[in-house]
């Protein structure tokens, strides 16, 4: 479903977008924000259906505005969204016709996602759905080791009673509705298949796992590219989608499948948790999450970075703090990141490089002192300068025989490219050099 292009960079051919934009929000919204301590509440505590209705019971987000979540991706420099529509604990954020477990049987009674949707788009942003295969609401979804009643002693015998078949249809029936009920919808994240790990029973027996016949996934897959023909689907079904999804780490080099180069974006959270975490003090700086984004698209993928709104629906100052900071990096060093691709020129430590065209754009992890050496670009850059400020950089190539010491920094391998930095850093998250390129075909 992927095309690898001459230079080496992976498009989806029916959807180019994907890998220009390259930045994008992830939301975790649902009852789970009540609890504020994971989405995963109901599974870490044992939380019975029964319980857990507290949070359906209070459910009522009067703070929700999805113009202002469309507002902060769009000033961090994100460019789609990716809603919870349902999560594992099966609560359903739309009209769904299939269930009575949704929004608008809540204290709030409205729908969720026509806002949302209609925000998105009016803000020029691409419209995502991620949407739960786990489900611990629905009474035919079988007890495994991901369930959150999986500690329940009768839970083999309570299984003689679920319908796998009626769950799948659930399923499908759910997914025809959001893919034919909000117009054009641009992506979508399926979460997640285990075939192979169904997990433990409390007695010790092991659970069967759940992957592509459970969901019955290469007919889903066929309903949706009918239809959404341009959708972007994701790889967590058990069967190949259109891009690969690491989740909470950074890839070490470009992603393969086999021998072919597959586009990929990392999936990544503020804090270690995706629902809103109230009592948690684990955030990743603004600096670190720019260095996260150009890590990915050095390597070729693009971010997916989480924020998980408030019971209230609102994202908090914390979040807002973070998407800021990144805001302000992006602003004026996006067009080393969007349409950018990876190459395969190897970069000195603490630089990646990204490539848009004839331009290379070198980013400095850390600021040295003076002198930054770039082997293999001798003779092939015509100008640089910092992308922040657009102040020349002066270049310079060494002789490799020269004898070190006096003023210039001797010794580089031949073919390295130095440049002269001042002595002090730009005032930016991360400073980025670009380097025009006098024949973009030079480059790998
Ligand atoms: C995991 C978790 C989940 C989160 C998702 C995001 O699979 O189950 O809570 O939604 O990753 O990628």
């Amino acid at each position: 479903m992927t095309q690898q292009s001459a230079a080496g960079q992976v498009v989806i051919p029916h959807a180019p977008w994907f890998t220009q934009d390259r930045f994008g929000m992830f939301v975790h919204w649902g009852l789970y924000s009540l609890a504020a301590r994971h989405e995963w509440v109901m599974y870490r505590e044992s939380i019975s259906v029964g319980e857990y209705r507290k949070y359906f019971e209070h459910f009522d987000p009067d703070l929700y505005d999805p113009r202002e979540w469309a507002a902060a991706a769009k000033n961090a420099g994100m460019k789609y969204v990716v809603l919870t529509t349902k999560h594992h604990d099966g609560f359903c954020l739309w009209d769904s016709a299939l269930t009575d477990y949704k929004a608008t049987n809540t204290p709030y009674g409205k729908d969720l996602l026509t806002p949302y949707v209609a925000a998105l788009r009016e803000a020029g942003l691409k419209v995502g759905f991620y949407h739960s295969f786990i489900d611990w609401h629905h009474p035919d979804f079988a007890i495994d080791g991901n369930h959150a009643d999986r500690d329940n002693p009768d839970a083999f015998e309570i299984n003689k009673t679920r319908d796998g078949a009626k769950y799948r249809e659930y399923l499908h029936g759910q997914v025809r509705e959001l893919l034919s009920n909000y117009g054009q919808i641009d992506y979508l994240f399926f979460d997640f298949s285990y075939p192979e790990v169904g997990g433990t029973a409390s007695a010790g027996t092991k659970f069967p796992g759940k992957g592509r016949a459970d969901w019955g996934s290469e007919e889903l897959m066929g309903m949706i590219r009918e239809l959404q023909p341009g959708i972007v689907v994701n790889d967590r079904l058990d069967i190949p989608g259109d891009f690969v999804t690491p989740e909470q780490y950074q890839p070490a080099g470009a992603m393969v499948s086999g021998d072919k180069l597959v586009p990929w974006e990392a999936c990544q959270t503020l804090n270690g948790s995706w629902g809103y975490d109230r009592d948690n003090l684990d955030y990743k700086s603004a600096d670190l999450l720019v260095r996260m984004l150009i890590d990915g698209v050095s390597k070729g993928g693009n971010l997916l970075l989480n924020v998980g709104p408030t019971a209230r629906g609102e994202i908090d100052a914390r979040a807002h703090e973070a998407l800021s900071g990144m805001g302000q990096w992006m602003r004026v060093h996006g067009r080393s990141i969007y349409g950018a691709v990876a190459t395969s020129l190897a970069p000195p430590s603490d630089v990646r490089y990204t490539r848009r065209g004839n331009r290379l754009y070198a980013h400095l992890f850390v600021w040295p002192f003076q002198f930054v050496h770039l082997p293999g670009l001798a003779g092939k850059v015509r100008y640089a300068q910092l992308l922040n400020d657009a102040s020349e950089v002066a270049m310079m190539v060494l002789d490799p025989g020269q004898e070190a010491g006096h003023m210039t920094p001797a010794g580089q391998a031949p073919g390295t490219l130095t440049l002269k930095l001042p002595v002090q850093r730009p005032g930016v998250a991360v400073p980025v050099i670009e380097l025009f390129l006098n024949d973009e075909s030079e480059l790998p």
